[in-house]
């Protein structure tokens, strides 16, 4: 498998602690900025049908919008529950002045 690196939005669509929707591959991601570094995720919730886009980003952890789950943002892990089952990470990398997602396939 060989990682290509796609373009999605600039840093400055995200605020500092804030969370943002971008497509990748026709599959929706979640970035999230966390002091000074930027990470992502898929953005469809493991749990149901929400976006993570649109949860609450505290510290290194997205809160989803629909039942207040948690997941890492930098490694995926679900930390609170109803969430149990692991998110999808991507490597993130800012290159020419746009955040750039690592896809393996
Ligand atoms: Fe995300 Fe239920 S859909 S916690």
């Amino acid at each position: 498998l060989a990682l290509s690196w796609v373009a999605t939005l600039p840093p400055s669509a995200l605020e500092e602690h804030g969370v943002a929707k971008a497509s990748v591959n026709g599959i929706s991601v979640a970035l999230y900025a966390v002091d000074g570094e930027y990470f992502a995720t898929a953005d469809l919730c493991t749990h149901g049908k929400a976006s993570l886009a649109d949860g609450y980003l505290d510290g290194d952890l997205i809160e989803c919008p629909l039942h207040q789950g948690t997941f890492n943002v930098k490694t995926g892990e679900a930390v609170d529950a109803p969430c149990s089952v692991a998110v999808r990470t991507f490597p993130v990398k800012l290159q020419d002045g746009v955040l750039h997602v690592g896809w393996e396939g």
